[in-house]
C-alpha cells in the first residue's frame, strides 16, 4: 500500500496541536513505558524531556523517510538503526511491536479525525519503519 504522506501529516499536526505536544510525547511516554517491564529497564538512566525530543524528530525524519529515500532523513535513521541494533541498546521485534502499538494509541486519542484509513496508512508507516531498524 502507497502512503499517504499527506493524510499522515495533517493528523500528526492535529495530534502536536489537539493538546500541546508535550501532552501528546507525555502520553505516549506513559503508555510505552507501562507496556513491558523491559522497556522501563531500557530508559532507567535516560532524560525523558530530551527523550520526547528525540521521538518528535524521529517521526518526522520517518515522514521525510517515507516520502522520499535517499534524502538526509535516511541517513539519520542510518544512524538511530545502529544504536538500536544488538551490539548497542539491542532493542527487538517485540519492542518495536509494543512501540507501535503505544504510538497508534496516543494517536488514537489525540487526532479526533482519527479513523481507518487514519491508522492504515500510520501503520504502513510504522511497519517501513519497523522493517528498515531490524534490517542490516
Ligand atoms: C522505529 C522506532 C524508534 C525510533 C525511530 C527511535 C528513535 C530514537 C532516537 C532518535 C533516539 C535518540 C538518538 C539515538 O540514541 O539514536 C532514541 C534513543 C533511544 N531509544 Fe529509540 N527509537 C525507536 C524505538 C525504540 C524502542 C522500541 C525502544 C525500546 C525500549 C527504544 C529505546 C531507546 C533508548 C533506550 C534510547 C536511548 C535513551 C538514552 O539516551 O538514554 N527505541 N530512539
Amino acid at each position: 500500500m502507497a502512503i499517504d504522506i499527506n493524510l499522515i501529516k495533517l493528523s500528526y499536526g492535529r495530534c502536536l496541536v489537539s493538546g500541546g505536544k508535550k501532552k501528546f510525547f507525555d502520553r505516549f511516554y506513559d503508555l510505552f513505558l507501562a507496556s513491558h517491564p523491559q522497556i522501563s529497564e531500557k530508559f532507567t538512566s535516560t532524560d525523558l524531556a530530551k527523550q520526547q525530543e528525540a521521538l518528535q524528530y524521529a517521526i518526522s525524519m520517518a515522514i521525510l523517510y517515507a516520502e522520499k529515500k535517499d534524502t538526509i532523513a535516511g541517513q539519520i535513521l542510518a544512524n538511530v538503526r545502529r544504536t538500536h541494533s544488538p551490539r548497542y541498546m539491542d532493542i527487538r521485534r517485540e519492542h518495536y511491536v509494543l512501540w507501535e502499538q503505544c504510538l497508534l494509541q496516543t494517536i488514537r486519542e489525540y487526532d479526533a479525525e482519527f479513523d481507518d484509513k487514519v491508522e492504515q496508512n500510520w501503520r504502513e508507516l510504522t511497519q517501513q519503519i519497523i522493517t528498515y531498524m531490524l534490517s542490516s
